[in-house]
């Protein structure tokens, strides 16, 4: 089967996309129309591969990853927007790109993104025992950023109302599926491959001493001074105000910063300004079902 042609796939600008399912997971048709192509994706045994699942910190982390690689050279780093920069590669956006067909054109080293829960990755990236990096947000932080985000890009779903939404995120009925089974699918197979599993709320805490994990595990020295610039330019603030890192490049008609920036707050504990208490009492009943047996654990508030 041939990739399709740009101009072939569903999305007219103005509507949203259309959906179906990838083995059980809900993905746009475009990627339902093109998964044995992803499925049988070539890694390179230099690839770095930025997993997550939607709005964990995805694009924070692929922006320290490039600083890293560039020794904090910023102009480096602004040479072409996130979405260019890293291709994601089970995505496909009409008019704005595909996420393999970039990929098979970048050359080495390539950092690429996905959001495929562990069962649906391309098995190609263990058999070349790429270098994975695993992000991981608490969950109401994780649903409330995914509401926002489902609300200003057409590429997804229309979000529905808050209380629909969270009754979805809760059962699984969102792209990429089960925020739980996700990170508990990755957590799982972390001490089996070559993968650094992180999380949202220590970039918040701690970002000089979670950047200096990345640098080791992807193996640069970083001074002092290029730390520094690193934890400086890979801030919420201006990251926020950097056009090649804040998405402000992708159409309106996709991304509308104006129903919701994408940068939106990066902050930790946004949830409580979302969840009504009854809200809350069923998250955390529901919480403690889905994360019983596991070691994984995560910090809902700044402490
Ligand atoms: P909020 O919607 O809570 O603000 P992803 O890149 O995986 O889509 O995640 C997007 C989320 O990460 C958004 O969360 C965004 O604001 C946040 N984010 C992006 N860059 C950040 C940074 N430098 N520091 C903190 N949060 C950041």
């Amino acid at each position: 089967m041939a990739l399709k042609k740009m101009g072939d796939l569903k999305c007219d600008g103005t509507e949203r996309l259309t959906f179906g399912y990838v083995k059980g997971i809900l993905q746009s048709t475009n990627t339902c129309d093109i998964w044995d192509h992803i499925w049988n994706f070539q890694a390179k045994p230099d690839d770095i591969l930025i997993c997550t699942y939607p709005k964990a910190g995805t694009t924070w982390t692929q922006e320290i990853v490039d600083l890293i690689q560039n020794e904090g050279d910023v102009e480096k780093t602004q040479r072409a927007p996130t979405h260019v920069r890293f291709p994601f590669i089970e995505w496909v956006i009409p008019s704005i790109g595909c996420g393999l067909e970039q990929a098979n054109a970048m050359p080495s080293p390539r950092i690429l993104k996905t959001h495929l829960p562990i069962h649906l990755l391309p098995p190609s990236f263990i058999e070349k025992n790429c270098k994975i990096i695993y992000v991981a947000r608490n969950p109401k932080d994780n649903m409330v950023s995914y509401y926002h985000f489902q609300r200003m890009n057409k590429a997804l779903p229309a979000p529905g109302t808050w209380e629909e939404y969270f009754e979805n995120f809760l059962t699984g009925k969102v792209c990429w599926g089960s925020w739980y089974d996700h990170v508990r699918g990755w957590w799982e197979a972390k001490d089996q491959h070559r993968m650094l599993y992180l999380f949202y709320e220590d970039l918040k805490t701690n970002p000089k001493r979670e950047i200096q994990k990345l640098g080791e595990f992807i193996g640069k020295r970083l001074d002092d001074k290029v730390l520094d610039t690193i934890v400086h330019h890979s801030s919420f603030d201006v990251m926020k105000q950097n056009p090649m890192a804040n998405y402000s490049s992708v159409p309106i008609e996709f991304m509308n910063h104006s129903v919701s920036p994408f940068m939106r707050k990066g902050a930790v504990g946004d949830w409580k300004n979302h969840f009504t208490v009854a809200q809350n009492e069923r998250f955390d009943e529901d919480y403690k079902e889905k994360m019983a047996n596991t070691s994984l654990s995560f910090h809902f508030r700044f402490e």
